[in-house]
């Protein structure tokens, strides 16, 4: 029971990594608080944690709308008295083809880079914003940022998703610079290639499954490996970890 007595609060946790990260908070003693803007996969997602006997809700959030998260997180304040661990999970990506551009600077649309940057870099700011104060009342917490390789190394295209996820590295720094000694610890996760619904739409081939499958291990990760490295960032067994920038790519940063 690594997070007994926790309350931890997990965006885009209707999901692959996010609901993944539900569940292992929830098994670990933590009463989970799951956001999402997809209502449907969320309340189910909570509903099953519940039905297996532990302390979960759901809320449907858009985490761009600030108005909203300021409601949302005031309302968890008030159900649950104070919040330890916050994922900062939710992001559009590669399935999102359709809506949004992932592609260069020269093909993305300033209305779609806004939108991208907006979500993946503004609505995790927009939720630390409301969260922190309560975690710093509280005596201190764990952030966990859920960014990308694409943060770390230039890959081709999705040069808004990239922007988006360097700019959430840069800012699990600051924020560790900033809050560490009023016991805010803040550490970011890097997936390589995950095998979530987000990847979904992009593996189309076998040459496709084989290109994301090209690192040391030779496999794409799963969600629940990377919800086992926040529950390490969210629990004391990380305790002297902050500003944290763990690559979780079957080493394919390495090569
Ligand atoms: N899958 C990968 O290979 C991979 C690699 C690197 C980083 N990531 C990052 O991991 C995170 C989780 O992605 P995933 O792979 O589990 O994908 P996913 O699509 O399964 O889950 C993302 C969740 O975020 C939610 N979401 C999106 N925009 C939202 C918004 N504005 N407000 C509230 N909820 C919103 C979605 O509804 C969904 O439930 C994302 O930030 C993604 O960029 C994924």
């Amino acid at each position: 029971m690594r997070l007994d007595g926790k309350v931890a609060v997990i965006t885009g946790a209707a999901s692959g990594q996010g609901a993944a990260a539900a569940r292992r908070f929830a098994e670990e003693g933590a009463a989970v608080v799951l956001l999402d803007w997809s209502a449907d996969q969320g309340k189910a997602v909570a509903a099953e944690l519940t039905e297996a006997g532990r302390r979960a809700v759901f809320h449907q959030l858009d985490i761009s709308d600030e108005p909203a998260v300021a409601e949302t997180i005031a309302a968890v304040r008030a159900e649950f008295g104070t919040i330890d661990v916050l994922f900062n999970n939710a992001g559009i990506g590669y399935s999102s083809n359709d809506t949004y551009n992932m592609t260069t600077v020269l093909d993305t649309p300033p209305s779609h880079w806004r939108k991208i940057l907006e979500i993946n870099l503004d609505g995790a700011a927009n939720v630390t914003r409301h969260v922190l104060p309560i975690m710093i009342e509280g005596g201190g917490g764990s952030i966990i940022n859920n960014a990308s390789i694409n943060g770390i190394v230039g890959m081709p295209g999705a040069d808004a998703y990239t922007a988006s996820k360097g700019g959430l590295v840069a800012l699990t720094r600051v924020w560790a610079v900033d809050y560490g000694r009023k016991g805010v610890r803040v550490n970011c996760i890097c997936p390589g290639s995950i095998r979530t619904p987000m990847m979904a739409d992009a593996i189309k081939s076998a040459e496709d499954e084989e290109h994301f499958s090209n690192n040391l291990l030779g496999r794409m990760g799963t969600s629940e490996e990377i919800a086992n490295i926040a529950l390490f960032f969210a629990s004391d067994e990380s305790s002297y970890l902050t500003g944290v920038i763990l690559p979780a790519d079957g080493g394919w940063t390495a090569q």
